[in-house]
């Protein structure tokens, strides 16, 4: 498919293509970025590469999802105001360039069918494809690891969204049939099998993420604020990873209630992942349901970025024959639920939540029926 747009646009066979994956997290959500625990998988939607190189400095990209070309000089990569979409491109190839890896210009496309703004990081995607194109043009020996930090550098700095580094390691290092158990404290990571007699059904809620970086920046410094004051009270904590449930509650007079809520949903989700990862290997797909519901719960009441569409995704998806867990997965605020469902009756519940939901809500769902995929840079 890809290499059709690219003959399209550039009337030639293209020398690379790569395709990088979007992500459902299964549980560990909002503890990336505090050093816990994360459990993802890389889904079977992705955003696809083509590209060729050429002999100036120069890189011309061009976007099938915006119908939209840019050029960039690889001396001078600058952001750019108009077209954003490029500047995860940009960004990747800037700090690649400045980490003394000299790139040569290419003339690229890019696209896929990872929904934007649906908290399936499509822009993880974008940034760990624009890795992988680089690495596989120029066949440089780059360690993964090394590049899911380049991509989230992107992010974090060049686009100026404060994300922490789930999204760019799965859809780097997500294998087929696997969840990703990574700790986010020294990017060690191991992949759990998933049982094919159950299926990871998305529910699209089809509500843009408005909220979710102004909200998302507000949880960070919550966080932070929690680990400061718990720390006050002679605990040797860096993050809430450090905070047991036991700490929490020997500090809660030291938090305001909002403080002990936000610091009490990332404790106990670590505790839930931890848990998670154990009952997924003892084939326990009950009790890895009853932990995804419990983080729903918490993410709903206690670290409150969930949405009503959200809630009401679970809520029908709950009352299914054959669902296992439902929740919020992501950010929050709008974007998609993940729900493990029964193999036999996974058809039958996407329609099932879409129909609900409609009824609730009047508003349309999509439905993926996914499998875990293979990332951009798995080995
Ligand atoms: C977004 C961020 C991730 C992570 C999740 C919440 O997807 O990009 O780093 O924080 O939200 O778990």
């Amino acid at each position: 498919m890809i290499e059709m747009f690219f003959h399209k646009v550039y009337g030639a066979t293209p020398d690379v293509v790569v395709h990088a994956p979007g992500r459902v997290n299964l549980i560990g959500e909002h503890t990336d970025y505090n050093e816990g625990f994360v459990l993802p998988a890389a889904i079977d939607r992705s955003i696809d590469f083509a590209g060729r190189m050429r002999a100036d400095r120069v890189v011309q990209v061009h976007s099938l999802d915006f119908d939209a070309s840019v050029e960039f000089n690889l001396d001078d990569i600058q952001k750019d105001s108009k077209n954003t979409w490029s500047n995860y491109v940009r960004g990747v190839s800037k700090y690649l360039e400045e980490d003394g890896y000299r790139l040569s210009g290419a003339d690229m496309v890019f696209g896929g069918d990872v929904p934007r703004e649906a908290g399936l990081s499509s822009s993880a995607a974008v940034e760990v494809g624009t890795a992988a194109f680089w690495k596989a043009l120029l066949r440089l020996e780059l360690d993964p690891v090394y590049l899911v930090k380049l991509a989230r550098k992107a992010e974090n700095q060049f686009v100026g969204v404060p994300c922490g580094i789930m999204d760019q390691f799965i859809s780097a290092l997500g294998r087929e049939h696997h969840a990703l158990f990574l700790d986010c404290r020294d990017l060690s990571y191991r992949h759990v099998p998933l049982r094919d007699d159950v299926k990871i059904v998305v529910c699209n809620s089809g509500v843009k993420r408005a909220l979710a970086q102004s909200e998302y920046e507000v949880r960070l410094k919550q966080c932070r604020q929690a680990v400061a004051q718990i720390a006050s009270t002679g605990r040797a904590v860096q993050s809430l990873r450090d905070v047991t449930p036991a700490d929490l509650e020997s500090a809660r007079s030291a938090l305001s209630d909002i403080l002990y809520r936000r610091a009490r949903h990332v404790v106990s989700e670590n505790h839930r992942v931890l848990e998670a990862v154990k009952v997924l290997g003892a084939g326990d797909l009950e009790r890895f349901g009853e932990l995804m519901n419990a983080s729903h719960e918490s993410l709903r009441d206690d670290y409150e970025v969930s949405s009503k569409e959200l809630d009401v995704l679970v809520e029908v998806a709950r009352k299914q024959p054959g669902v296992l867990g439902a929740r919020m997965t992501g950010a929050g605020f709008g974007g998609c639920t993940v729900n493990l469902v029964r193999q036999e009756a996974a058809e039958d519940f996407a329609e099932a939540v879409c129909r609900g939901y409609h009824d609730a809500l009047g508003l349309r769902a999509e439905t993926y029926i996914c499998k875990a995929s293979q990332g951009a840079l798995s080995i």
